[in-house]
């Protein structure tokens, strides 16, 4: 009996650990898990631009600041909350296979649809240091979202502005 039970213990254990990494999160950059922070920016296992929220639900100053941008620059077209429009796509549905690289590119340059009778159009940002200052506070608050790590509305509780962050801001604003 005993024997029984520690091998279905063993099985069971087994069965656990393929489940978890059937469902591990991936989106259009990979695994979202943050694996190392500096000043306050946090960085998947790839380096790339991720975000954090804490236990209590504290989310880290870019996605939080990513929230605020995304809601003055890009929600007249995507919808609030990157829910999507009747004009652009759901955001939060993109970044699923959207790289960072293929973001960047797209919210640079822009992207005109011309292959449906109504031509929608996603302006180039390029010059517009609104947005380019703080294309990576919108890609991880969208990142997030994409992962259903933050919800709808405006997150309750943020870490500080990072002092890198105010400096890196005021030198691009220039
Ligand atoms: C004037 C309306 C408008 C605004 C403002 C706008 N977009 Fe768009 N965007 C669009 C449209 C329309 C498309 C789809 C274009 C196409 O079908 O090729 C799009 C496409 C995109 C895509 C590609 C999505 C995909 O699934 O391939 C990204 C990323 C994107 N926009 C990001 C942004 C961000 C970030 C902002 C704010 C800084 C923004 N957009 C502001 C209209 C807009």
């Amino acid at each position: 009996m005993r024997v029984i039970f520690v091998v279905a213990t063993i099985v069971a254990a087994a069965v656990g650990v393929t489940f978890l990494h059937g469902i591990a999160v991936a989106d259009g950059s990979g695994d979202p898990a943050a694996v190392k922070s500096e000043d306050g920016r946090y960085f998947d296992k790839d380096g790339g631009p991720t975000y954090h929220v804490g236990s209590d639900g504290t989310v880290d100053w870019y996605a939080y600041s990513g929230y605020r941008r995304y809601h003055s620059e890009c929600h007249v077209c995507h919808g609030p909350d990157g829910m999507g429009s009747s004009y652009a796509p759901a955001l939060k549905d993109s970044l699923k296979s959207l790289s960072y690289g293929e973001f960047l590119a797209v919210v640079a340059g822009g992207r005109r649809n011309v292959s449906t009778s109504q031509e929608n159009v996603m302006p180039a940002f390029g010059d517009n240091t609104n947005v380019t200052c703080h294309l990576d506070d919108i890609y991880i608050y969208l990142r997030a979202r994409a992962n259903d790590a933050i919800g709808r509305v405006r997150p309750a509780r943020h870490e500080e502005k990072p002092d890198a962050y105010t400096k890196a801001e005021a030198s691009c604003m220039q």
